[in-house]
């Protein structure tokens, strides 16, 4: 509910006077393991949140896109096929451009997915701002294509080397399940959330400065040890003790991304995906991200550590990227809200539930 006092947001029509020609939507995600695995072929488990990113599209007649972010109050303009300034709207910007919007547009955007959390916020803009101009006739693509266009933005216009599993996610998930998505080929399932659990998300709080130059020195890490260890990508690794031979830091970081992707494949292991299991290898994958990866923060340490002291919770970890944001618990049905609120009061101020 929005409390009295703030302000109303503006619509489409209030802000640029007259309708969009189209609105589209799409969701956040948390990933729920496969963490720092997705630029080394790996497979992930992310599932969608509730909160979705909308945006409005409308033909404006000039050379150029006029892009509204309602929720802030801020307007950035720039030339047809150009990146913004800054902030939100390169995200817009890289998804006209490479969406291939030929004329000016007007774009109102919306969101109620946390921003800097590492929701995924930006891969929901992008894949609206696609999924819209799908809409309009402009854009031909599947899911999968509307999700790589989606990556070459974060590449080409943001300057964040990410993998491909948030704009999968973004396009492909829905939160009633999990999608397990192989992350080299894209061959993908939706498979049900572990029985008798749900998914408890919550926002340490603690602002991803650092998250930017941290991702894109993790990733040319990874990718000297795979280079060091004569393969394609760590996910093609067979023996984990030839990681011993790496220089450190380097063996720290393959033993992450090797052990992670070893425990999606033992959490979906036999057919079934236990809750008891599932939470041993989330608590083991927040290890791993703390000790060997070095993402994690100590204020997000403490939420998770609360989370899994819990009876009620199977495990919890950090999730996406790290440097702060949020936390995923794998919680005993229905318990949820009840564990946040505990988990809350042990942690004190900054904290937050943000699903369920
Ligand atoms: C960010 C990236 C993803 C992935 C995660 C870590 O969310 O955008 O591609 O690498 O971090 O798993």
């Amino acid at each position: 509910m929005t409390p009295p006092s703030s302000p109303a947001i503006p619509t489409f029509e209030q802000h640029f006077g007259r309708a969009p020609q189209v609105t589209a939507s799409a969701p956040g995600r948390v990933n729920l393991l496969g963490e720092h695995t997705d630029y080394q072929g790996g497979f992930v488990l992310p599932t969608a949140i509730p909160q979705v990113t909308t945006v409005g599209l409308g033909a404006n007649g000039t050379r150029e896109h006029r892009v509204f972010a309602a929720d802030l109050n801020e307007q950035s303009v720039f030339a047809v096929g150009e990146n913004a300034q800054g902030g939100f709207a390169r995200y817009v910007a890289g998804a006209l451009a490479l969406g291939g919007a030929p004329d000016g547009l007007d774009v109102h955007v919306t969101s109620n997915v946390p921003m800097g959390a590492g929701l995924s916020s930006s891969a929901a803009l992008e894949v609206a701002v696609l999924r819209g101009l799908r809409d309009l006739g402009i854009l031909d693509a599947t899911d999968e294509r509307l999700a790589l266009i989606a990556q070459r933005v974060e590449h080409e216009f943001v300057g964040v080397q990410c993998g491909i599993m948030d704009q999968m996610a973004s396009s492909v998930a829905n939160s009633a399940t999990m999608l397990l998505l192989d992350t080299r080929s894209l061959e993908r399932w939706l498979l049900p959330l572990p029985a008798g659990a749900e998914v408890l998300v919550m926002d340490s709080g603690v602002p991803r400065h650092l998250a930017q130059s941290g991702y894109n020195e993790r990733r040319a890490q990874v990718e000297e040890a795979a280079r060091l260890l004569g393969v394609t990508e760590l996910r093609d690794v067979r023996d984990p003790q030839s990681l011993e031979a790496l220089p450190q830091p380097l063996r720290a970081r393959a033993r992450h991304v090797v052990s992670e992707n070893g425990r999606v494949q033992a959490a979906l292991a036999d057919g079934g995906v236990d809750a008891a299991r599932f939470g041993v290898l989330m608590n083991a994958s927040h290890a791993s991200l703390r000790d060997d990866y070095a993402v994690s923060h100590p204020r997000v340490d403490d939420l998770v550590a609360l989370l899994q002291a819990h009876p009620n919770v199977f495990g919890a970890r950090m999730t996406g990227a790290g440097f702060g944001g949020a936390v995923v618990a794998l919680v005993r049905a229905g318990q949820a809200h009840a564990v946040a609120l505990t988990v809350l009061a042990g942690y004190g101020p900054g904290g937050r539930q943000v699903v369920p």
